[in-house]
């Protein structure tokens, strides 16, 4: 330990840098990686309080760490060395018409990662670091000025800001004279940013509004890594422009996140409220915009950041950029997404935010930080996220219910609901594990609370019917789906399956057939001597010669267009279209399934 400290005092006193330099991290391919009510530093192994949007590698779930995240196939970040998680609340817009929600759409997201002036040795991040800024729980506002403070010796830290380029800066974004008690604040210093939404339209070049965020830069190895509520702390002033952390803490890059949204596409639907209020509201049923946060679990090659924290300046032009970049970069043309582990309804028209999150702040009022149990849709959480390969939507956002089955004859599995919850004692209804093992869902959610969040999860496990194909005395084999043909390639249909994260297809997971199609898959599984194969998502495909579980879902959950077949439907959001050489052996092993659910429907539903 102290030949450690000796070690890095020598280190540091050769490494001290006279001024900043820095890269922005870019990213590449199709929307966020996914958006999705999971936060695992601050909800780990539950769904989170609120929706957020996500963006780096395809590990990330319910239970990311650093070790997971650094398995991960892809990333959405342009280094492939990169495969940290970075997330921060969805941005939704409130129409101003019938009060309805709608996401906002993600324009794109950079991470500047500054290299500061120090006396210190700038360290790469280590891995499975967590660190969250911002504060999830803000509906006033946290200061009476609209300015960020970096440095603890000047003032509260107020790493936070709402930036909205325009035109013409005149009338001001924020209301001259505002205080924070009914609309944001200006910063003295810089027109284009303040605290608090706008209540302008951003219509600058290119340039919508956006979330900035700076994370802080001194971690305390002492605290450990998941420590996130005190392992980090703001470097100060060391009195000659340098900025050091304290003795024994690493210094780390300094990363602010920049989160543009494109607000300015929905100025025709918010023209009337120029000028009096915003129509945006954060995913955590802010209306204020001071709540604005962000979540990071490095996932880096370390060798490889600090190559970069060592050799690169190349600015705005990214590490793209950087002279010899460890690991190279992704393909641009190529996209890195994942279906969201909690399978609920985020895209549309909404009329509440997912989670339920109450509206507070200025004219709702502040609020209570514990929100009022409420009801939500059924929510499903998989054992992880699936990846998606081969995604091509244009949102990652996939919604599928399972609740409006129509069956013909049933069984009962247990669903997760998940309410937010001021509750003390949370009613954790566990099902049994015979139950659970029939519904891929988690092991029941655990209540939990933080500093950052008061908000408490609390669940119930309910009933619901499903049906289980060819389980009953009317049970038939399926015919035809609504748009898909009876038969492909001598496959017949047999109907819209449940996936979960073991895979029920699991004989050739998502061979890479380019654009795919139900001719396509069937084709190709039937080729490699497969009997069944199911296609998801748009763009998967999958083989095997049994299905491992039954769980038959409407048609209507498989109704994602195939990428490579406009007028088909290949699957949905953990929804196979299944098609099998012969139904009968399909619907005979069924029959075998559905006796098992029901020896244990009876004595788990009592609980
Ligand atoms: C959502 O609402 C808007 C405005 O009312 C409407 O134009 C749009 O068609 C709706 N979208 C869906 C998917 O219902
Ligand atoms: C998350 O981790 C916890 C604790 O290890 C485990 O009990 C739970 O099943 C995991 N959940 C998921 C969804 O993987
Ligand atoms: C697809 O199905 C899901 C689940 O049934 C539903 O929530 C979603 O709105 C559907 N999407 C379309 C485009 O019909």
């Amino acid at each position: 330990m102290l030949l450690t400290t000796v070690f890095a005092a020598l280190v540091a006193s050769v490494a001290a840098k006279d001024s900043r330099t820095f890269a922005v991290l870019h990213h590449y391919g199709k929307g966020p990686l996914t958006t999705c009510r999971a936060d695992p530093v601050i909800s780990p192994g539950v769904p989170s309080a609120h929706l957020h949007t996500v963006m780096g590698a395809s590990n990330f779930g319910l239970n990311a760490t650093g070790e997971s995240l650094r398995q991960s196939r892809c990333t959405t970040a342009k280094p492939k060395a990169d495969l940290s998680a970075y997330w921060f609340p969805t941005l939704f817009f409130k129409d101003p018409k019938d009060g309805h929600f709608e996401q906002v759409k993600l324009f794109y997201m950079n991470v500047y990662y500054f290299f500061e002036a120090t006396n210190d040795k700038i360290q790469a991040f280590p891995l499975g670091l967590q660190m969250v800024s911002g504060n999830a729980q803000l509906r006033t506002a946290p200061q009476t000025t609209g300015d960020q403070n970096l440095d603890p010796s000047k003032g509260p830290v107020q790493p936070a800001q709402i930036t909205c380029p325009r035109s013409n800066f005149n009338p001001p974004s924020w209301p001259a004279g505002s205080d924070g008690s009914m609309a944001g604040i200006g910063d003295p210093n810089n027109k284009g940013s303040g605290i608090g939404f706008p209540f302008q339209d951003c219509d600058g070049f290119a340039s919508p509004m956006r979330a900035d965020l700076h994370f802080p830069s001194c971690y305390n190895p002492a605290a450990g890594l998941t420590n996130f509520k005190t392992n980090m702390a703001w470097p100060t002033d060391a009195g000659n422009g340098k900025h050091d952390c304290p003795k024994g803490w690493i210094h780390t890059p300094h990363i602010f996140y920049e989160v543009y949204w494109d607000t300015h596409a929905l100025l025709p639907r918010f023209q009337d409220l120029i000028g009096k209020e915003s129509p945006f509201v954060f995913a955590n049923g802010d209306v204020t915009g001071f709540s604005n946060h962000g979540d990071f679990i490095a996932g880096w090659d370390e060798t490889a950041l600090q190559q970069i924290i060592d050799n690169c300046d190349a600015g705005d032009a990214g590490m793209d950029k950087c002279p010899g970049l460890i690991g190279g970069l992704n393909d641009d043309s190529t996209s890195c997404n994942i279906e969201c582990p909690v399978v609920e309804t985020t895209s549309g028209n909404l009329s509440k935010l997912p989670g339920n999150n109450p509206l507070a702040g200025w004219k709702y009022g502040a609020g209570s930080t514990t929100p009022k149990p409420v009801d939500v849709p059924a929510v499903q959480v998989p054992a992880a996220a699936p990846a998606s390969a081969t995604s091509s939507s244009s949102s990652s956002t996939k919604a599928a219910t399972t609740s409006k089955t129509a069956p013909s004859s049933s069984t009962l599995i247990p669903v997760v609901k998940v309410a937010s919850s001021s509750s003390a004692s949370p009613v954790t209804v566990k099902p049994t594990t015979s139950a659970a093992a029939q519904a891929p869902g988690p092991k029941p959610p655990v209540a939990k609370s933080s500093s950052k969040t008061t908000t408490v999860v609390n669940t119930v496990t309910l009933w619901k019917t499903t049906t289980v194909y060819g389980s009953g005395p009317t049970a038939t084999a399926p015919t035809a789906a609504p748009s898909a043909t009876g038969a492909v390639a001598g496959f017949k249909y047999a109907g819209c399956f449940k996936d979960d994260q073991a895979r029920v297809l699991d004989g050739e997971i998502r061979p890479n057939l380019g654009k795919i199609s139900n001719t396509a898959c069937v084709t190709y599984c039937s080729s490699k001597g497969f009997s069944i194969a199911g296609t998801e998502y748009g763009g998967q495909c999958y083989c095997g010669s049994k299905l491992k579980s039954s769980e038959k879902l409407a048609e209507s959950a498989c109704n994602m267009t195939c990428e490579g077949a406009a007028g088909e439907k290949c699957g949905g959001g953990w929804a196979l279209s299944v098609y099998a050489k012969d139904t009968t052996a399909l619907k005979k092993r069924h029959v075998h399934n559905h006796l098992d659910h029901h020896r244990r429907g009876p004595s788990v539903r009592r609980r």
